[in-house]
């Protein structure tokens, strides 16, 4: 039990990763507050997972609605430990095919609900004056661009760049501030990736993640539980010397 006594919030939680990072988190002893727009799907996620999960509906693209999230989770908790920052959307299209309303829409989950979400935690962890860890889902998508995902990419090399700047800011108050790099993880994102490569590439449904899946070196796509692992030791007492990093767990996938 690695995360005995501890309280955690995951943004995006309702299904996907960030959903299997709870499952793992209170698995290891933890209490964990899912947070996610989706009101209904997150209600049920919570519950699927018993007593120490609970559920919060917050949009981490509205400062109010993580102002009482972040509130709601420290009254019931008192205390604040371990934040991840998981929420995100993806959008793909041709430089010129690119809207300023889907601009906006991406940065303001990815970017700006990441930042003021990292910066909900820092505020509560300082005061409580017992450090914390905070974790950042980046991707592969921000170490590099891709001809039709400059929006979804932008986005992440700005969660690589602001997770190095907290993380250089915040760890004198003992807030370690991480992040981990996916390569490509099966479940309902990767349904909306494909189809927007469908359309883009003219391919079939289903085609763009089977050829992309079978490339990864290691000889397969991710499923979430490949991701629990990093995402449990970041927040422990072995990774207190690891500070503004990102970590690519990934089949070997952004180096090839
Ligand atoms: N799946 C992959 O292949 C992959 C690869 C690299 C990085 N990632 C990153 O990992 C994280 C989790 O990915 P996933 O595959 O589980 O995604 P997902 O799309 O399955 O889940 C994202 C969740 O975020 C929630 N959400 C969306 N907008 C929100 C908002 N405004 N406020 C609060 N919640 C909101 C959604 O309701 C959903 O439950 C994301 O940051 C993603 O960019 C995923």
């Amino acid at each position: 039990m690695r995360l005995q006594g501890k309280t955690a919030l995951i943004t995006g939680a309702a299904r996907g990763i960030g959903l299997e990072f709870a499952r793992a988190y209170i698995a290891e002893g933890a209490t964990v507050a899912l947070a996610d727009i989706n009101a209904e799907a997150v209600e049920m996620a919570a519950s699927s997972l018993g007593p120490n999960a609970v559920a919060v509906q917050m949009d981490v693209t509205k400062q109010a609605s993580i102002d009482a999230g972040f509130a709601k989770v420290v009254a019931k908790f008192g205390k604040l430990d371990i934040l991840i920052n998981n929420a995100a959307l993806f959008t793909a299209a041709p430089i010129v095919e690119i809207s300023r309303e889907d601009y906006d829409r991406v940065f303001s989950v990815n970017t700006a609900g990441t930042f003021f979400c990292l910066q909900a935690a820092a505020k509560q962890m300082i005061a409580q004056g017992t450090g914390g860890k905070i974790i950042n889902m980046a991707s592969q998508a921000g170490r590099r661009g891709e001809s039709l995902v400059a929006v979804y990419c932008a986005t992440k090399a700005a969660v690589i760049s602001m997770t190095q700047s907290a993380g250089l800011n915040l760890i004198k108050h003992g807030i370690n501030v991480n992040a981990i790099a996916p390569g490509v993880v099966d479940g309902e994102h990767w349904d909306v990736v494909d189809a927007h490569f469908a359309k883009y590439e003219g391919r079939q449904p289903g085609e763009k993640k089977k050829i992309v899946f079978e490339s990864v070196p290691i000889g397969r796509g991710a499923v979430a539980a490949d991701l629990t692992g990093m995402a449990i030791f970041l927040a422990t007492p072995e990774a207190d010397y690891i500070v503004a990093q990102t970590f690519g767990v990934d089949g070997g996938n952004w180096l090839a």
